[in-house]
C-alpha cells in the first residue's frame, strides 16, 4: 500500500507536535520539582505588598552567625532590593514575592531556582560557599523586557 504524500506529510506533522507536546509537559515537571514544597508558602496581597513588612524594606537580615534572611520582590522588570552582598559561607533563607505578575529567582550556579508568583512568597534556603558574583535572572516570560530582568548577588572572599 503506497501513503499519498499530503498523508505522510500530515503523519509527520502530527508526531512532531506529540514530540513538542511532551516535551513541554516534561519540562514543565521538571520546573514544578523545583520548587519547594507548598508548606513553605503563604499568601500576601501584591498590591499592598511594598508597604507591608517585612517587603517594605526588601533586603538582608543578619539572624545568626553569618545566616541571614532576604526578603525580595520582584517586579516587571527588576529586583528589589538591587543588589545582594553576603560574606562566604552565609546561609541565606530567601523570602520572594512578586508585586504584579509571575516572574522567576534563578541564581546561575547554584540550585536556587523558584517561580515568584503574585499573592504568595515562596521560600528556599542556600548556603553560599564560593566567593564570586552570582547572576541572579527572571526564568519566566513576564512582559518586553523579561530579557533583560536581572541583577548580582556578591559573595565576598
Ligand atoms: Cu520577570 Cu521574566
Amino acid at each position: 500500500m503506497q501513503m499519498h504524500r499530503l498523508e505522510k506529510m500530515w503523519l509527520i506533522f502530527g508526531i512532531s507536535m506529540l514530540i513538542v507536546f511532551l516535551a513541554v509537559v516534561g519540562v514543565g515537571a521538571f520546573a514544578m520539582g523545583m520548587t519547594p514544597p507548598g508548606d513553605h508558602r503563604h499568601t500576601v496581597n501584591p498590591e499592598t505588598v511594598d508597604q507591608t513588612e517585612p517587603f517594605n524594606h526588601p533586603g538582608l537580615r543578619k539572624i545568626g552567625e553569618n545566616e541571614y534572611e532576604a526578603y525580595l520582590l520582584a517586579f516587571a522588570f527588576g529586583y528589589s532590593p538591587e543588589k545582594l552582598e553576603i560574606p562566604k559561607g552565609a546561609t541565606v533563607h530567601f523570602n520572594i514575592t512578586s508585586k504584579d505578575v509571575v516572574h522567576g529567582f534563578e541564581i546561575v550556579g547554584t540550585t536556587v531556582n523558584m517561580m515568584v508568583m503574585p499573592g504568595e512568597v515562596n521560600h528556599l534556603t542556600y548556603k553560599f560557599d564560593k566567593p564570586g558574583d552570582f547572576l541572579i535572572l527572571c526564568n519566566e516570560y513576564c512582559g518586553g523586557a523579561h530579557e533583560y530582568m536581572g541583577t548580582t548577588l556578591t559573595v565576598t572572599g
